[in-house]
């Protein structure tokens, strides 16, 4: 729910480092004071041809995704004669990103035929690590072993070896990779574990008032009310990330109550029912997700309501929302 400053934080315990998407936000992290690794999973391609020197710049570690990629890298490298470490790869079934098993020669041909390029980690991703026992994973397993020992038997032996997510962590679908690329469970999140959600949010009221029954509520509109009814307006909507599919459907949490969201989600604004909230006055806070209460809106349930996955629900929440940071 906001990767700096828990990131500086993390950056401090004892662990590989960051994956990010882009080298955008691994300059980002860095220049927010992020030690460690921090792996570029991707868009490398786009950068013009001095792209190493930057990754240099940053101490950052490319993830090679494609031949292109190693190629570019690969002519840069031998131009600037500076050695770039990297991980490589491969494509066992995901079919998104990776070296292909057609190209694992060329591959290993251009690695050996440059000093300077080293492989310091070799991985792949998972597609259906969701699941304990999946055909699907056997097979990606198994040719990711198939693949990295081609590289061994040609003398290319990287440090790292890892291809497990959240899920695949928790499955123990990989037991010999030697680093984790954990997403969603830092968050808490994910069905079938015992973690809890650690991040929370909460937006405030802008204004309460009554409304009676055959009443109607925002846009659409899509919702009328069946009886006379208590309702505020808090300040937040689907540009701050609240989704407009969770109109009708989501409820936030004012002084422990549930209050369900009622009418169509607007860009800035969003109606609830408090009928049920004694006291409610403007200023409060609503919980959006998470909350000091014993009932609580989660993110996967929020994914759930809204034919969703958390992931999507907590990236979508925009950089326009504050974020705070209250553990150490
Ligand atoms: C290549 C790669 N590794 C790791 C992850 C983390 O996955 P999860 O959030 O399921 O742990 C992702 C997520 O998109 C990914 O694309």
């Amino acid at each position: 729910m906001g990767k700096k400053i828990n990131s500086i934080k993390l950056s401090k315990t004892q662990f590989y480092g960051f994956g990010v998407a882009s080298f955008e936000e691994a300059v980002e992290l860095r220049e927010a004071g992020v030690l460690g690794n921090i792996l570029v999973l991707s868009g490398l391609f786009t950068y013009n041809k001095n792209i190493d020197n930057l990754l240099r710049k940053y101490s950052l570690v490319p993830v090679v995704y494609s031949l292109e990629v190693l190629k570019k890298i690969n002519q840069s490298s031998l131009r600037n004669k500076k050695t770039v470490s990297f991980h490589l790869k491969l494509n066992t079934g995901m079919n998104r990103l990776g070296i292909s098993k057609e190209q694992l020669k060329e591959a290993v041909s251009i690695i050996k035929n440059n000093r300077y390029l080293k492989v310091t980690g070799m991985m792949s991703h998972l597609s259906a690590s969701e699941k304990k026992h999946s055909n699907i994973t056997k097979k990606q397993i198994q040719l990711f072993q198939h693949f990295v020992q081609f590289f061994k038997d040609e003398g290319i032996n990287p440090e790292y070896v890892h291809i497990e997510n959240s899920h695949g962590l928790k499955n123990n679908l990989f037991h010999q990779g030697n680093l984790k690329r954990v997403g969603l469970h830092l968050y808490g999140l994910g069905t079938g574990t015992k973690m809890k959600p650690v991040g929370h949010w909460y937006s405030t009221i802008f204004s309460t008032y009554k409304i009676k029954r055959g009443e109607t509520v925002g846009y659409g509109p899509s919702f009328k009310a069946k009886r006379n009814m208590k309702i505020a307006i808090l300040g937040v909507g689907y540009a701050d990330g609240y989704k407009r599919s969770f109109s009708n459907k989501a409820f936030v949490v004012v002084k422990g109550t549930a209050c369900p969201v009622i009418g169509t989600i607007s860009m800035d604004l969003t109606a609830i029912d408090v009928s049920m909230v004694k006291r409610v006055s403007v200023g409060d806070k609503a919980w959006l997700i998470g909350g000091p209460y014993k009932k609580y809106m989660s993110a996967d349930r929020l994914a759930e309501i809204s034919d969703t996955i958390p992931w999507e629900v907590l990236t979508s929440i925009s950089s326009r929302v504050p974020r705070k940071f209250i553990h150490d």
